[in-house]
């Protein structure tokens, strides 16, 4: 029997079960029959969560770029790989062959080899959903670069964070974005971030919008020409399976962004595993995720995972609104879509615009419908279900994250029986555990607590980058010898999972996580703002909208407050980017602070939720009056 494939719930527990008792036989078998070795691994697993180490197929030999392409060539030269759908929808769809994007990369590659990029070097791409962001990924795996993808959402500072935390020696970027019916200057974010980048040599600057862009001589170059001349052969260098692959930031509750490492052979491995099963994955099935390749989601599941199994994979510029709120169903009909990966927030603001918008369209090429990144709620899940996939495509609920590499709890379409709401079982060879606050592990069904992992994946990230210690101290300091993944998760009465959200300071807008600290230090950079917290409310479309307690240095303040709102927020854009602009602002006199001087923010939670008939205890804190003038201000607070 292939373990590759599954495709009976039966199966699914008889390969479970066998990958729960024999992990390293069950991987062993997967990465043997399906991937493309120049050498096999000496040990399968190594780990210890205790340093935290954690090593798959040491000693092997291989590079990713070659079974996402080479090894198609003889059987899918032809296929489609990428089939890119531009903002405009009157602007022509790009089918890029296997055979195309080969040489693609191979140039590409070249160009990188010739600037200078050496195996090992960081390379930061900021480019918008264009094929040259596929391609530029691609090419640094071929030669063995890490590629550091920063979503081209982000501010110049929030930019040049990320490239001098793993001090990246090259930006490949773009002329500018489209984004519906905006352009973005993306090339003048990237010169403010590089005044303060000096190890940043050389910019790569592809053709997108046609727009006028200062080019700094000696620094900045068109991709184009370079690629013009480049040759079509490259050789793939040849990585160990514990190499780094990539770095992806995500947002901590507090510091800077952390640089999670992915490795080359787990993260290959499972990322392919996961796509082929959780997708149902046919040969001649067009797939489509509308993540963005900035995000982990775009990196295992549009790149890597579909890739790695010979699949097309769409990739669409766009936003689900332009021209209007039924280009996603357009462009299900036009490219006959098979499986469809989006996330709740899409979901609810398309539910928004009623249907008609969805039965102008033939949406029966539909088999597979995919959520990720926050937890769906029961409305959306149905209208989903009901509207988009008329009952017959199975919901997968894939939770995972950034830090995982691959989804991690999901059904199996056709094999696992969907429940609204429920990310149902977990994925062949995750072994979570639902822990108290005391530490101990919780067994047996129908008990809630916090979601750990029990035993490694080959897909886990292996560290942060530059900070070991706090990769230790974030995910395996918590609990003993598990993974903690900062959620927290019921297990009903069959054993099926559902995630009930964030158990720190992150918070999910719109499927983004972000930390509370780096936007209240946004805030207090304001000159009038003496302290901030920040708090997640319900929304009813971004899941969570983010509410800000501000205090203001002057008590007397005579500005207008509307207008501080405004800059607050455009601090914020500065800072971090327009994703973690705050929908309500208060001016408060002071925030609930326990004796030791931390605030409390499960009050400032439950008043900006306007559930403060059961507040808990606030006898404990240093200034209890303060709750109540943060209430009865919270009564006259207009939304932004
Ligand atoms: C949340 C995205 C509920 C969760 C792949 C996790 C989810 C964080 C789901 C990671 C889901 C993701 N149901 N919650 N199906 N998927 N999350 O790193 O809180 O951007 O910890 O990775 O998103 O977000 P990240």
């Amino acid at each position: 029997m292939s373990n590759y494939h599954i495709k009976h719930l039966e199966e699914y527990y008889q390969v479970y079960r066998k990958s729960v008792r024999e992990p390293e036989n069950f991987w062993e078998e997967v990465a043997e029959e399906h991937f493309m070795w120049h050498k096999k691994w000496d040990n399968v697993l190594s780990w210890d969560f205790t340093k935290p180490e954690i090593k798959w197929f040491e000693g092997a030999q291989l590079n990713v770029t070659e079974n996402c392409l080479d090894r198609h060539l003889p059987t899918r030269g032809n296929k489609t790989a990428i089939l890119f759908e531009p903002n405009d929808p009157k602007e022509a769809a790009e089918h890029i062959t296997y055979k195309q994007l080969h040489e693609r990369v191979n140039k590409f590659a070249n160009v990188l080899k010739n600037q200078g990029v050496e195996k090992g070097d960081r390379v930061c791409i900021y480019l918008p959903m264009i094929p040259e962001l596929a391609v530029a990924v691609l090419a640094c795996a071929r030669i063995g670069a890490i590629h550091s993808v920063v979503f081209a959402g982000f501010s110049s500072t929030a930019l040049s964070t990320r490239i001098n935390d793993c001090d990246c020696k090259m930006v490949i970027t773009s002329d500018g974005s489209y984004r519906g019916a905006k352009t973005i200057d993306l090339k003048g974010i990237v010169d403010e971030a590089l005044e303060s980048c000096p190890n940043v040599k050389t910019v790569l600057v592809a053709k997108r919008i046609l727009s006028n862009i200062s080019i700094k001589e000696g620094r900045d170059q068109w991709l184009q020409p370079l690629l013009d001349e480049a040759s079509t052969t490259c050789e793939a260098e040849v990585m160990n399976a514990e190499d780094p692959l990539f770095i992806l930031y995500t947002s901590g509750s507090t510091g800077k962004p952390k640089g999670m490492v992915h490795t080359t052979a787990g993260y290959m491995v499972y990322s392919a595993y996961t796509f082929k099963n959780i997708f149902q994955y046919r040969e001649n099935d067009i797939y489509w995720c509308t993540a963005d390749i900035g995000w982990i989601t775009g990196h295992s599941y549009i790149v890597y995972g579909p890739l790695a199994n010979g699949a097309t994979t769409v990739m669409f510029e766009g936003v689900p609104s332009y021209p209007d709120f039924g280009r996603f169903w357009e462009i299900v009909e036009k490219h006959k879509i098979n499986q469809f990966y989006t996330a709740p927030t899409a979901i609810r603001a398309l539910a928004k615009q009623g249907l008609e918008l969805v039965e102008k369209y033939d949406l029966s090429s539909l088999k597979v419908l995919g959520s990720v990144g926050e937890p769906i709620n029961e409305e959306a899940w149905h209208w989903y279900n009901d509207n988009i996939g008329k009952k017959q495509s199975p919901i997968v609920d894939t939770w995972w994250q950034t830090e995982t590499g691959g989804i991690m709890i999901s059904p199996i379409p056709f094999v696992t029986p969907t429940k609204p709401t429920y990310a149902t079982l977990p994925f062949i060879g995750i072994q979570p555990a639902l822990m108290d606050e005391n530490g101990n592990e919780l067994k047996g069904n129908q008990v809630s607590g916090r979601l750990c992992v029990k035993f490694p994946w080959p897909s886990i990230a292996r560290t942060i980058w530059g900070d070991h210690q706090r990769y230790k101290d974030t995910y395996f300091s918590a609990f003993e010898n598990k993974y903690f993944t900062g959620d927290g998760a019921l297990r009903d009465e069959v054993g099926y999972y559902r995630i009930t959200g964030r158990v720190d300071d992150v918070i999910i807008v719109s499927g983004h996580n972000l930390g509370t600290a780096p936007i209240e230090d946004a805030i207090n950079e304001h000159p009038a703002v003496a302290e901030s917290a920040i708090v997640g409310f319900p929304h009813d479309i971004k899941g969570n909208a983010l509410y800000g307690f501000v205090i203001l240095k002057d008590v007397g303040e005579t500005r207008d407050q509307n207008n501080l709102r405004k800059e607050i927020n455009q601090i914020i854009t500065e800072h971090i980017g327009p994703i973690a602009k705050l929908d309500k602002i208060q001016f408060t006199v002071g925030l609930p602070k326990t004796r030791s001087g931390k605030i409390m923010r499960r009050i400032l939670r439950k008043i900006a939720h306007n559930d403060i008939s059961n507040l808990g205890d606030t006898s404990t804190l240093l200034n209890p009056e303060v709750v109540q003038s943060i209430i009865d201000g919270a009564n006259s607070e207009s939304t932004n």
